[in-house]
């Protein structure tokens, strides 16, 4: 069962967002709330569940997350590479369909396809408090052909063509996880803001460890059936996020994701790096030169051959702790303990991390800055260390080969903005606690 704990965990839940749409000409945007699972806001907090229990299975999500998307980018045997990983760290509530019916998906950075659990079920998989969605009630619900464009884009998730001539999509997880469906067609509500014609999964045969608290999965990447492209007349490929955990604060607060013109990133303190598409597309990359701790200088490494040019980091908001190569990640301790001082290192008694300090007064930790080409990204000790158990509190980075991921713990209180328009991506230290 313990898989099914990790999944059912870790899921961050969102609050009803409302967001009125922008009706400029040229474009508009919309913002939807994210709600961790762990605030009180969220239907499912559960005062009694530890804290460190949450921390513990968003770990060993972070790590089978970043060895699936290793797998996924290519670094693995072609039998794995179209297996996905199911996503699980922050979740959006949309509506889809006419009338409307509630769905509250994950949102992955990692994937393109949405789906989402459809009668009749096959076999669906248990789904608190949520409606499955039911076809024949949506008078805008089409499905989509065999022949059609977004059949073709699902490349390794097509899965047949029905005698129905309806194109069906399937999706295969690491942990023989799967959803199977039908591809259609259907409107897309964000708050008020209806959008068209919106190609999704609609889910008749979904197994495995899906979080029960969601109806299925949002996808954000960058390939051509993820929302964002679907989506880009309105938003042109905008779209912007602040988190607040509450790994680290379960309080009554919201993050927030913005697309379109609510999802620019502007100010002096803004940093950008180029954003690298790759092909195939989905994961966001750019390219990590170096990591300072304080004021010393560690220039980066990817440990694996990556078989990418430079780019050598995803960034993502679905994986919590930030993984590097194991040697950089070495040097990266060594610095540190350098600079903190002392000599109180001690390994973690959970387990899940191997860097950690007993009574650790954060004001001794320095900052850590990553430098993404051009952008110099300073994180504090409060996004770098992470109280564990009381009086224990441990770095948010692993190292562990295969590509690194810059997670969510990182990118605590920053604006993160993706323009996949003018491929960049761009940072803003901001209160993500009172960002609107
Ligand atoms: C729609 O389909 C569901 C089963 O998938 C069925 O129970 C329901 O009666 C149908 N509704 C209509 C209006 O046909
Ligand atoms: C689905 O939507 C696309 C536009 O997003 C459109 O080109 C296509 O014809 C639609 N298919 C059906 C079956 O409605
Ligand atoms: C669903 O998955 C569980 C394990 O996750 C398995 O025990 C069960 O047999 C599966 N059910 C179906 C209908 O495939
Ligand atoms: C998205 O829209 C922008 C602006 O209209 C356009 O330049 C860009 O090519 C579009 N991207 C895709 C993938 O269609
Ligand atoms: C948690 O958030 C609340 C409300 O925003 C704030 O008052 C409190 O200081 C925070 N606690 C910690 C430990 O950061
Ligand atoms: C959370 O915020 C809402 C509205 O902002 C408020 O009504 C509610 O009392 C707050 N709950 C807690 C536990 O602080
Ligand atoms: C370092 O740890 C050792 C073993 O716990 C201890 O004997 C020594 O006094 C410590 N040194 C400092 C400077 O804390
Ligand atoms: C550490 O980084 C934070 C966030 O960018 C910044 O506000 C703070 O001034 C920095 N602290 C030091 C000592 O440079």
């Amino acid at each position: 069962m313990k898989t099914l704990t990790l999944l059912s965990s870790l899921i961050i839940i969102v609050s009803v967002s409302l967001c009125k749409a922008n009706h400029r000409s040229e474009g508009g945007g919309f913002t939807v709330d994210l709600i961790h699972r762990d605030s009180p806001l969220s239907p499912l907090y559960n005062p009694t569940y530890a804290r460190s229990d949450r921390l513990q299975n968003a770990f060993l999500r972070s790590v089978s997350r970043a060895s699936g998307l290793s797998k996924r980018a290519g670094f693995a045997s072609k039998i794995d590479a179209d297996i996905s990983v199911i996503p699980g760290e922050y979740v959006m509530r949309i509506q889809i369909g006419n009338p409307p019916v509630e769905v509250v998906g994950v949102a992955d950075t990692g994937s393109d396809l949405t789906w989402a659990q459809c009668q009749p079920c096959k076999h669906c998989y248990k789904q608190a408090g949520l409606p499955f969605l039911q076809p024949n009630a949506s008078s805008t619900y089409r499905a989509v052909s065999c022949q059609s464009k977004a059949c073709e884009a699902l490349e390794g998730n097509r899965y047949g063509c029905s005698s129905g001539n309806v194109c069906e999509y399937g999706i295969r997880y690491g942990d023989l996880s799967y959803t199977k469906g039908d591809l259609a067609n259907d409107t897309f509500w964000f708050g008020s803001t209806p959008l068209k014609n919106v190609a999704f999964g609609c889910g008749h045969d979904n197994n495995g460890s899906f979080p029960d608290d969601a109806s299925g999965i949002i996808g954000l990447g960058d390939g051509p059936l993820s929302i964002i492209n679907q989506l880009n007349d309105t938003i042109q490929g905008k779209f912007s996020y602040c988190l607040v955990s509450a790994l680290t604060n379960s309080s009554n607060v919201t993050g927030k994701i913005h697309f379109g013109d609510h999802a620019l990133v502007s100010g002096p303190d803004v940093v950008s790096t180029p954003l690298k598409l790759t092909i195939p597309p989905t994961y966001y990359y750019v390219v990590l030169e170096h990591v300072s701790v304080g004021n010393r200088k560690l220039p980066y490494k990817s440990t694996t051959d990556i078989g990418l040019d430079v780019e050598n980091v995803i960034i993502d908001s679905g994986t919590t702790v930030t993984i590097v190569g194991q040697e950089f990640y070495d040097e990266l301790t060594a610095a540190l303990t350098e600079a903190i001082g002392g000599n109180s290192t001690l390994p973690d008694p959970t387990g899940m991390f191997d860097f950690c300090y007993k009574d650790l007064d954060l004001g001794r930790v320095p900052n850590v800055t990553f430098s993404f080409t051009g952008a110099d990204v300073e994180l504090p000790p409060e996004n770098t260390f992470i109280q564990v158990q009381k009086g224990v509190s441990c770095f948010t980075i692993v190292g562990s080969d295969g590509i690194a991921i810059f997670g969510n713990l990182l990118q605590q209180n920053l604006l993160v903005g993706f323009d996949l328009v003018n491929k960049m991506v761009s940072f803003r230290p901001t209160d993500c606690r009172n960002h609107s």
